[in-house]
């Protein structure tokens, strides 16, 4: 997977290649990132040369500009005008710096992060590549990670700055991901978005200059997720050439493309700079969150399940094959801040044998929370409304066949609550001001220990004395006031990094402490819907807006990135709470259907036809469970390009698969359309149950399956098709 030939390194995976050279002078310079290519002398391949008003370098006995060379990690004021990897402010003040080969060694797997998410360490088919470089004022090293995971055709990367002086160093600037194109004729793709709007796609052309996208409101946010693509112009679902980058970090991050005068093309990725930086004392070690790169000749469908499978191979709680994820429940749509322990019980009856695994109590259990104005920090039972605490609510489920799960929202803490009595200097502020509201909530100082501590005290109390098996972890705020009353004025740069190894930390201490509670992360929504969660947490609920409709736009965007099991889409109530829409019970169910799956509504309500539904679609999703875990998806039919979308998975074996195809707003004598499907044996036979027809899977795929849109408003589709 790796190998060091004549001074270049290649890493590679089953598909793809990474080259990198160790030019004369010890700079370590990027050659090659793309389709595999063999392990041969490509000493020829280079883009030294001369550029006008640009300092110098001899490589070889020959003379270049420094401008010229693909710094791996690369620093400022030498002679390189593109964002530096690392910028390390040392004795003498200055940014100017420069970073020389040392050592380097092979391992096989990947040494851990110990306070940060990260792909799993132990693993068969994993080497890393650790590569030191000094730089030139003997102040400090970096050591430049590359861990290969052949089979996912990923590469991961992530650097560790070490102070090697006597004395403090400050560190501005540190990405955990710096590489090279020699051309920038690619698009990019993002995935922007809002709050009950996360993750719509957009797709442009990348211009001169720097395209940047980041968060600063200290989570990954709705706003960016920590993703780009770069693609070849005619690069679509299915052909094409198809990069793909994230992030294992839930915080500020930024993502640039920075396109220079001779088309050169930087990709950086990493914690955002503009709000950190961090004090390194002599003999201290800084790490980087660890970036996930990967690409594929066979389009953005190709990209996706690359991204897909090392999340679902590597990441934590993802990566475990035995994993269900239960089908649930949740109040909030049903009955918000009104719920009490008879409404409670009622709920709870009339979700009997409906086949739902869990019951969800959302906001509003705990402290004196009536509305969203108090008690975030007072995790205990609100015993007016909860008399006898849990233990009836939880002996409902159990009798009724199901397991309870609840809500918190543990990094936030409200005015009119016990906690901010007590500790009226625990939330985020600044001394000399009135610290900003949102949804009447301040944030926690999840940098202090003691903040952390208590939260977890509290919360591990509640989970001690009562039998919860899920939790929904919400945080329904952005940072406002940054900074710390325990971190000295020089160091307040690093609070927005503190923060969220605070979360993190938190998170671990918990899922360690009750490893059998299935933990499922939320923001408003998908607003922190990233690797770095779902390392803890191995589903997300991916938008406040379960509008069918609106949910195949933010679905298909999400997974992009993200495996269908990490979404959480649940059927609601109609017309629907956030658009006001109606659509057909069956539509939510097959919009949901292939995510982790559920009910956002009060079962009460419905009629015997919709209940029998419920029953239908559940029994549906445990037939395809294994299949929505375990299989590929295909993206076929975009909701961003046109009227109606579909996406189809298809089993590892390719025995089994499964397609919806979803219309929005009907037109009169509309057209019928053939579907290609995707990733069956061209000579095998399929059945396709809803069509009554049997056929090669290269027809299915060639000649397609004929679609007839029906005169209907948001109606679906789909096909089991199984080899026979
Ligand atoms: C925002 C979440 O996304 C909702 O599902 C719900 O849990 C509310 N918060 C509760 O306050």
């Amino acid at each position: 997977m790796i190998y060091f030939e004549n001074n270049t390194f290649y890493l590679q995976t089953e598909k793809t290649s990474y080259i990198m050279k160790l030019l004369s002078n010890g700079v370590l310079s990027h050659c090659y990132y793309g389709k595999k290519i063999p392990v041969e002398d490509i000493s020829f391949y280079n883009f030294l040369g001369f550029r006008s008003f640009g300092p110098k370098t001899v490589i070889d006995g020959k003379e270049a500009s420094v401008e010229s060379l693909l710094h791996e990690c690369s620093t400022f004021g030498r002679g390189v005008y593109r964002t530096p990897t690392v910028e390390v402010i040392g004795k003498e003040g200055t940014q100017v710096n420069d970073l020389f080969y040392s050592s380097h060694r092979i391992i096989s797997g990947k040494p851990k992060l110990t306070d940060m998410p990260s792909l799993d360490a132990e693993v068969d088919g994993v080497q890393t590549l650790e590569v030191v470089l000094r730089d030139i004022r003997n102040e400090y090293e970096v050591t430049v990670f590359y861990s290969v995971f052949e089979q996912e055709n990923i590469i991961s990367r992530r650097h560790t700055v070490k102070n090697i002086s006597e004395y403090d160093l400050r560190i501005e600037k540190a990405f955990s991901a710096t590489l090279h194109f020699e051309h920038r004729d690619f698009d990019v793709i993002t995935l922007p978005g809002s709050w009950a709007r996360e993750r719509q796609l957009e797709r442009f052309a990348l211009p001169h200059g720097k395209f940047v996208i980041d968060s600063c409101r200290g989570a990954s946010s709705h706003q960016y997720n920590p993703f780009v693509a770069l693609t070849s112009k005619n690069t679509d679902e299915h052909n094409g050439d198809a990069y793909g980058f994230s992030l294992i970090y839930s915080g500020n991050f930024q993502i640039s493309a920075e396109a220079d005068h001779f088309d050169v093309l930087q990709l950086q990725i990493g914690i955002n700079p503009d709000t950190f930086s961090w004090n390194l004392k002599s003999g201290e070690s800084f790490d980087t969150p660890e970036a996930i790169m990967t690409y594929s000749a066979d389009g953005l469908n190709g990209m996706s399940q690359n991204l897909h499978n090392v999340c679902r191979n590597h990441l934590g709680k993802c990566a475990n094959k035995q994993l269900k994820h239960p089908i649930v429940i949740n109040c909030w749509e049903a009955m918000y801040f009104s719920l009490d322990e008879e409404k409670f019980l009622d709920f709870i009856e009339s979700c009997s044998g409906m086949g739902i695994d869990t019951v969800v109590m959302d906001d509003g259990w705990f402290g004196q929370r009536y509305e969203d104005n108090s008690s975030l920090g007072d995790w205990f039972i609100n015993r007016e409304k909860f008399p006898n605490g849990f233990d009836r609510i939880i002996e409902a489920c159990h009798k009724n066949g199901m397991k309870f799960g609840l809500w918190f929202e543990p990094e936030m803490i409200c005015r009119k609550s016990r906690l901010y009595e007590m500790h009226p200097d625990w939330c985020i502020h600044n001394s000399s001001f009135e610290p900003l509201e949102s949804r009447n909530q301040l944030t926690l100082d999840f940098s202090r220990r003691e903040v952390i501590d208590n939260i977890y005290e509290q919360m591990h109390k509640i989970l001690e004395s009562n039998d919860i098996s899920y939790i929904k972890w919400d945080m329904n705020r952005h940072i406002a006031d940054a900074g710390s009353l325990s971190l000295d004025k020089a160091s307040q740069g690093e609070f927005y990094h503190r923060y969220i190894l605070g979360v993190y930390q938190l998170i671990s201490r918990l899922t360690q402490s009750h490893p059998d509670i299935f933990f499922e992360g939320c923001s408003g929504g998908g607003g922190r819907f990233d690797f770095g969660i779902l390392y803890y947490m191995p589903q997300i609920w991916t938008s406040d807006n379960s509008d069918a409709i609106d949910r195949l736009k933010i679905q298909y965007g999400t997974s992009l990135v993200y495996p269908c099991s990490s979404m959480t889409a649940h059927v609601s109530a109609c017309p629907n709470h956030q658009t006001g829409r109606t659509t057909p019970f069956m539509t939510r169910g097959d919009v949901a259907q292939v995510c982790s799956f559920g009910y956002e509504l009060n079962v009460k309500f419905l009629s015997d036809d919709e209940k029998q539904e419920i029953r239908a679609q559940i029994s549906k999703h445990r037939e395809l469970e294994a299949l929505i875990n375990q299989g590929d998806f295909y993206r076929l039919r975009s909701p961003f390009e046109g009227n109606n979308c579909s996406w189809q998975i298809v089993s590892a074996d390719k025995s089994k698969s499964y397609v919806m195809f979803a219309f929005a707003v009907s037109h009169a004598n509309p057209k019928p359309l053939h579907l290609k499907l995707c990733g069956l044996s061209e000579n095998a036979l399929y059945r396709v149950e809803q069509l009554d027809i049997t056929v090669s899977g290269a027809t299915l795929m060639n000649a397609g399956i004929p679609i007839y849109p029906p005169l209907q408003d948001y109606a679906t589709l789909t096909f089991d098709i199984n080899i026979v």
